[in-house]
């Protein structure tokens, strides 16, 4: 039995949304176009932070892998996606343990939970590589290709083009180097997100990519649709699925103070004459505390702001509405249930000031080197130095992945990462002194921040980083320990005086927690 993961499913009348009559001969359920991949295959899928991804094949897949562990054999697919999907997709088909091979991001419990059980093999990828990759065949068999490419559609024309879903993610790629295609054809998506996608594929190879003709946030160079070849689609499902789209938390006090920390530094950069009061384009990770810095921008002192990021989410909405922001270019939306509703009542005026382009455009770096964006992404643990961790959670693996920070982080103007200082009832510091995992070096971190404050890298040597990162965002109880660690670490030479560590004690922190569950030393 599967469980009921909350799949909430609304009835919509399919309308008109199948408008080619080749591929309405291909209608078929979502069982029999499942039935049509074999097991073993590697299957490309849409879908990005929740919106756009398939539902009911992806489901289908999960009761014909029940049907055959009956019969005593395993569904194993490996499945790729433009980043995280929702619990039709992931937590279905992770739970029923079909999903051999996961890439390039996840953000779902059950699937988090299978590969920290190392039940499931996941690659977790910088989004912007992910296209490439498989380009070069490194997912496909045979003739370097995927198996199937399973993607949400919201209409096809009349002429076999395709008006994208709610997001765009790797779908060009998954449509182009596929052997099948089965399309879902959403009509709970509203048909008039047509015309808001700008749909720009780059070749494959390297050495024959040119300049993209991305100067501006708003500049639109490709196609509203997706085209495709049709030969290759073999099945075209109906279906009325939501997107995911969670509810986001009021921000807390401790959110407004790490979103007044950021907004202080930009008015101070703008004050320095380093940025003009439009600020440059932002980038916007996901979840709780990047809303509420979107909620403290809309109530700044910056206008007519414009966003090149890889989410829209709810503070952004806002944003548009207000006016602050002008425009905003993202490849998905993740907004709330509330935020969709708004989204759809307002889809027509939306449409002028947001575009939605495949992820290895919204995250390129030769464009977001080119705007100069502001990066703000969440953190789960920085240390001393600058270095970041936001995929490895100590004693538990994996969270989420990396998903688009590092595009950002590396070619951005500004990279900020926030976090608050402590997790689990302070137990544990987000300040460390060495990460556990690094995602981001301290090369590209830019600046830190946390309730406390806001650490600013620029300018500095790994020393002065320490007393800056130890000062202005650790929790006042974690100072000592760490200015124990740092003075300690600066009297042992072994480790060079340039990033002093104590090997032996680099993840005392770590281990502390692993031992007593507080990383704090028992007094
Ligand atoms: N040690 C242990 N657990 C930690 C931790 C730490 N240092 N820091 C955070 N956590 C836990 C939290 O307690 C929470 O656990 P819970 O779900 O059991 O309550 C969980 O990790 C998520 O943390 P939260 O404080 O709610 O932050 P968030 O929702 O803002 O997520 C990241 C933070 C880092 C996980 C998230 O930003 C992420 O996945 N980032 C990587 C991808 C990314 O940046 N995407 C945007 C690019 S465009």
């Amino acid at each position: 039995m599967l469980p009921d993961f909350k799949v909430r499913e609304e009835k919509h009348t399919m309308g008109d949304r199948i408008l080619h009559n080749g591929l309405k001969s291909k209608v078929m359920s979502a069982e029999a176009a499942a039935a049509l991949i074999p097991n073993g295959s590697v299957v490309g899928m849409s879908g990005f932070t929740g919106a756009g991804y398939p539902k009911a094949v992806p489901i289908a897949l999960a009761k014909r892998a029940i049907d055959e562990k009956l019969k005593g054999k395993a569904l194993k697919l490996d499945v790729l996606t433009g980043a995280s999907t929702g619990p039709e997709q992931d937590s279905m088909m992770s739970f029923v343990e079909s999903q051999r091979f996961r890439f390039p991001y996840q953000g779902d419990a059950v699937t988090r939970e299978k590969i920290n059980a190392g039940i499931m093999e996941y690659q977790d990828m910088h989004l912007s590589h992910a296209g490439s990759l498989v380009r070069y065949g490194y997912y496909g068999k045979g003739k370097n290709n995927i198996d199937f490419a399973v993607i949400e559609v919201t209409k096809i024309n009349a002429d076999g083009t395709l008006v994208p879903s709610s997001s765009c993610g790797a779908n060009n790629v998954y449509f182009e180097m596929a052997d099948k295609i089965i399309l879902e054809v959403n009509s709970w998506q509203d048909e008039r997100l047509e015309g808001m996608h700008d749909i720009i594929s780059i070749p494959g190879e390297h050495g024959k990519r040119v300049p993209l003709p991305i100067l501006k946030t708003d500049d639109r160079k490709g196609s509203k649709f997706w085209n495709i070849d049709i030969s290759k689609v073999v099945a075209v499902v109906e279906s009325t699925f939501p997107d995911r789209n969670a509810a986001f938390k009021p921000p807390e006090d401790i959110h407004k103070r790490i979103a007044g920390h950021i907004i202080d530094f930009l008015s101070n950069e703008v004050k320095a004459g380093r940025l003009s009061k439009h600020l440059n384009p932002l980038q916007s990770g996901v979840g709780n505390i990047a809303n509420a810095v979107l909620v403290g921008l809309n109530e700044g002192p910056f206008e007519n702001m414009t966003s090149y990021t890889e989410v829209i989410q709810d503070g952004m909405l806002d944003m548009l509405d207000s006016g602050k922001l002008t425009v905003a270019s993202a490849t998905a939306f993740s907004v709330s249930p509330e935020g969709q509703i708004r989204f759809n009542k307002q889809i027509d005026d939306y449409r002028k000031k947001i575009i939605l382009r495949p992820q290895e455009i919204s995250n390129h770096p030769e464009i977001i080197r080119r705007l100069g964006c502001i990066a703000m992404n969440g953190f789960v643990e920085a240390d001393i130095y600058g270095h970041v961790n936001s995929t490895h959670i100590a004693g538990k693996g994996i969270e989420n992945g990396i998903g688009g920070s590092g595009d950002f982080a590396r070619n951005s103007a500004y990279t900020i990462f926030m976090s608050p200082a402590t997790a689990k009832d302070g137990k544990i510091s987000a300040i460390v002194p060495f990460a556990s995992h690094i995602d981001h070096t301290e090369h590209e971190v830019n600046g830190i921040v946390t309730e406390f404050g806001f650490a600013d890298l620029r300018g500095r040597s790994p020393k002065e980083k320490a007393k800056e990162v130890i000062e202005k965002c650790a929790a006042p109880e974690y100072r000592p320990i760490l200015w124990d660690y740092v003075k300690r670490s600066m009297k042992n030479p072994s480790a060079g005086l340039h990033s002093p560590h104590m090997f032996s004690e680099a993840f005392a922190f770590h281990t502390r927690y692993l031992q007593t569950g507080d990383m704090r030393p028992k007094k």
